[in-house]
């Protein structure tokens, strides 16, 4: 049987940068379930579907074929054959992915494409409804988040870091405005799992989260 972790948390907790690495250093699996909602999220930005349109945007999932390769342990994710990687993680396609993944037929797909993934891999996946819906027998479960003013300072100095403008008072509002929709919409709402262990990161540095994971996946193991 493969051994499955699960982490779930807000925007801007620290997930894929954690995920990734506690993934690389224990030797399984990263599976970064939000990269293939974003790439549902672009598939109907770049066909003038409106992400808040449900009707629309439930008709349209059909035609998005999104499926995940690993290039030297990297997860790249390809729509309808082409690596869309480098489009997933702008502001626009972020906010766009947090309307379309409301809608249930969407989710249906992507779920059903995360569990035969976990199913055969050895695999740390993250997300919002990993350890609720997704994976609720997994090994080991995570509720990882910060403070929304902590996230908010992360993500703009990730920003900022590679070049673009932004603003810290919009991100933080952004943030806010996200939490709320992820832990509020009626399928799937973001929420800690009653077996999960919390991991709070604010006052914490990523190796010293890190650590702390590793020490949890090697007691379930
Ligand atoms: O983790 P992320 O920032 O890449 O996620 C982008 C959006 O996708 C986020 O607003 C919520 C949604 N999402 C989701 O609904 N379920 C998941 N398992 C992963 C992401």
């Amino acid at each position: 049987m493969s051994f499955n972790v699960a982490i779930d948390g807000p925007a801007g907790a620290g997930k894929s940068t954690i995920a990734k690495a506690v993934a690389k250093r224990m030797g399984y699996i990263y599976v970064d379930t939000g990269a293939m909602y974003r790439a549902m999220a672009l598939y109907m930005l770049r066909n003038g579907v409106d992400p808040a349109d449900t009707e629309a945007v439930a008709e349209r999932c059909g035609g998005a074929d999104i499926t995940i390769r690993y290039e030297d342990g990297v997860q790249v994710v390809f729509l309808n054959g082409e690596n869309v990687n480098a489009f997933l993680r702008t502001e626009e396609v972020g906010n766009a992915t947090s309307v379309v993944s409301v809608i249930p037929r969407v989710r249906k797909k992507l779920v059903e494409l995360q569990q035969a993934l976990a199913a055969e891999n050895d695999c740390l996946m993250d997300g919002r409804d990993i350890g609720t819906c997704v994976l609720p027998n997994a090994q080991l479960k995570i509720y990882l988040t910060a403070d929304s003013g902590v996230r908010a300072k992360r993500r703009y100095d990730e920003l900022k870091a590679k070049g673009q403008e932004c603003d810290l008072k919009k991100i933080q509002a952004d943030i806010e405005e996200r939490d709320y929709r992820d832990m509020h919409r009626e399928t799937s709402p973001l929420r800690q799992a009653e077996d999960a262990v919390l991991v709070d990161t604010s006052k914490m540095s990523i190796e010293e989260v890190i650590e702390r994971i590793m020490e949890l996946c090697r007691e379930r193991q």
